[in-house]
């Protein structure tokens, strides 16, 4: 048997999540727009989410949710020395959330910065904190989802408003040696797509160069859900090759929580089987790069994710941006 060659892994040490205090659900909503509970269920999923209040941002659910991933990782902050922030609705155009998180964490070294893909923002940030890591450049990341979606929202608009909702999740990935095979912990494949001809079907329609607001989501719902069943097969199954294993190896699909309906054909697709699907939706709505680690805290907070289980996260958001990354638990 050939012997394989040690190599560097990002591991997952610790997960953390935050939520707004306030909570809507859909009955709540029918008395600002022209909707039924019945209609979000039947189509999304969703039967509540969460929305930020005073006081509550981006920064600081992000802040909150990494300070309960280093928590869970047993980590200080003299310990981070990479801090990725994957959002599209930062509090401020600039400085990043990440370092506005950075501070309020108290860390002092290392790099912070932002990452925008929208919804597939979770999956592109722990791609690149692993390139950073297993170069053996970083040692420490935290890598968080961050979002404040309601306030980019038109709550006049029923085919939008009733979709999103706000929340961030955390991950603390730390460089460790493995020995190079597809059992090792850690990142195992990433694999990412981008097609910038699909703009219009998903898009805010304000920014900093444009119309100097932040401006609100704008979306050709059925043609979102065509590219999002057509297309996040894709980098899934590039992902299972690149690792040398199959979607019948998968302990958990935790896809980016934006429909039940593309949840469940996209699980369908690869032949995953409903029991392995971990699904949030239903309680947080689509919080875009803050949906797959809010899931994958929940997984792990119930005991259903435990160390040495293979897990699938998977997103596809606005540009297009799409991606996957196969995780050794
Ligand atoms: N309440 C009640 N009726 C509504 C609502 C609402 N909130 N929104 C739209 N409708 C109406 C429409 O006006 C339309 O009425 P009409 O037939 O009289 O014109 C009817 O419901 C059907 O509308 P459709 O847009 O055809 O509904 P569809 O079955 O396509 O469902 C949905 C819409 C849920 C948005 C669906 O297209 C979808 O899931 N798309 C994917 C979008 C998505 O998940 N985006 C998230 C961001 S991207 C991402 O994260 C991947």
């Amino acid at each position: 048997m050939t012997q394989q060659a040690k190599k560097l892994r990002s591991v997952v040490q610790g997960v953390g999540a935050a939520l707004p205090r306030r909570c809507v659900t859909n009955k709540d909503l029918e008395s600002r727009v022209d909707t039924s509970d019945a209609w979000i269920v039947q189509r999304t999923g969703i039967t509540q989410r969460y929305i930020a209040g005073e006081g509550e941002t981006t920064a600081s659910l992000g802040a909150e949710a990494a300070r309960a991933a280093m928590a869970r990782a047993g980590c200080g902050p003299e310990d981070i020395d990479l801090i990725i922030c994957a959002t599209s609705t930062p509090d401020l155009t600039f400085p990043s959330a990440a370092t506005m998180i950075q501070a309020e964490l108290g860390v002092h070294g290392g790099a912070a910065f932002d990452l925008q893909a929208v919804c597939a923002g979770f999956v592109f940030a722990v791609a690149t904190a692993d390139k950073f890591l297993t170069s053996g450049s970083h040692k420490r990341a935290l890598v968080i989802g961050a979002e404040t979606f309601s306030r980019i929202l038109d709550w006049q608009d029923r085919t939008t408003c009733v979709l999103f909702g706000d929340g961030a999740g955390a991950l603390v990935l730390e460089a460790q040696e493995g020995e190079g095979t597809n059992a090792d912990r850690g990142v195992l494949a990433t694999r990412l797509r981008s097609d910038g001809r699909h703009k219009s079907k998903l898009y805010v329609d304000g920014g900093p160069s444009t119309t100097g607001t932040a401006g609100c989501v704008r979306m050709e719902g059925k043609e979102v859900f065509r590219f999002a069943v057509g297309h996040v097969a894709d980098v899934m199954v590039d992902a299972f090759a690149d690792a040398g294993l199959s979607a019948d190896d998968l302990d958990w699909f935790v896809p980016h929580q934006a429909n039940q309906r593309i949840i469940d054909a996209s699980a369908q697709k690869l032949g995953i089987a409903p029991r392995k699907v971990i699904k949030t939706v239903q309680l947080h709505g689509n919080t875009s790069a803050a949906s797959i680690p809010l899931a994958l805290s929940a997984a792990c907070e119930d005991g259903r994710i435990k160390p040495g289980d293979l897990v699938m996260i998977e997103a596809i958001g606005g540009g297009f941006t799409w991606g996957a990354a196969l995780i050794r638990w």
